[in-house]
């Protein structure tokens, strides 16, 4: 099997929509590779944080870019390394969330991390999860799906998950800053946020998990 007829499945959305809870399973379940893109974006966004630089100057942004096409990042099992050092709890802050999204609006920074991504693209197929996966990254998916849930389960959602990490969360102060994040990645140039015409949508706001899983694992046996 060529790359080229190597299935990808596509799960887009907003942030905390569960996509990457629901993508892993997926994947999971169909025996395929997992891509967590935005996990490539944090990453990038923790390396650039640990520089001081500041992309919103153009000078430091020169210095930026070249981080993208060079990010030494490895996926082993579990654990994401940045340059030999564990980052997956790092790049799960919301200061990193909110620094990937800043980054994530630099064309020539998404142009760079697109090899690293294509790479993942593997038999006997990938689930792929992330903004650009099916209009840019992998427009040849089998199936795409776009996973959405309303802005308050998704406050919801991401307090429980920050408080399940032991850490205090503030609803008000993380809906506010999902909105902000919706705003700003569906109003971009580049890449925006949204459903894309042959997306299946999936409003998950009232379905457990192991529902949403099933439903997409249906949609892909329809279509692999
Ligand atoms: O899905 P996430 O919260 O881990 O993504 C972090 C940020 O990275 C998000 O605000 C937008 C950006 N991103 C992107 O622009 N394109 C992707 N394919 C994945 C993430």
């Amino acid at each position: 099997m060529s790359m080229s007829n190597c299935p990808v499945i596509a799960i887009d959305g907003p942030t905390a929509s569960g996509k990457g809870t629901v993508a892993a399973l997926v994947a999971g379940r169909l025996g395929y590779h997992y891509l967590d893109s935005g996990a490539i974006y944090r990453v990038l966004a923790v390396a650039v944080a640990q520089t001081g630089l500041n992309p919103d100057l153009s000078e430091d942004l020169k210095q930026i870019i070249p981080m993208a096409a060079n990010l030494p990042v490895q996926f082993q099992g579990q654990s994401i390394l940045l340059q030999g050092n564990d980052v997956s709890e790092a790049i799960r802050t919301e200061e990193a969330g909110v620094m990937a999204s800043r980054l994530a609006v630099v064309p020539e920074i998404r142009a760079g991390l697109l090899a690293r991504q294509r790479d993942f693209r593997q038999n006997p197929g990938l689930v792929a999860d992330g903004r650009d996966m099916v209009s840019v990254v992998f427009p040849d998916s089998v199936l795409k799906v776009f996973l959405t849930a309303s802005a308050q389960v998704r406050a919801e959602r991401r307090v429980k998950q920050i408080e399940g990490r032991g850490q205090s969360a503030d609803f008000q102060a993380i809906y506010n800053d999902l909105m902000t994040r919706d705003k700003r990645d569906t109003e971009r140039a580049v890449a925006p946020l949204k459903p894309c015409e042959d997306a299946l949508v999936l409003d998950c706001s009232n379905m457990p998990i192991d529902q949403v899983v099933a439903t997409i694992f249906t949609w892909a046996q329809e279509r692999i």
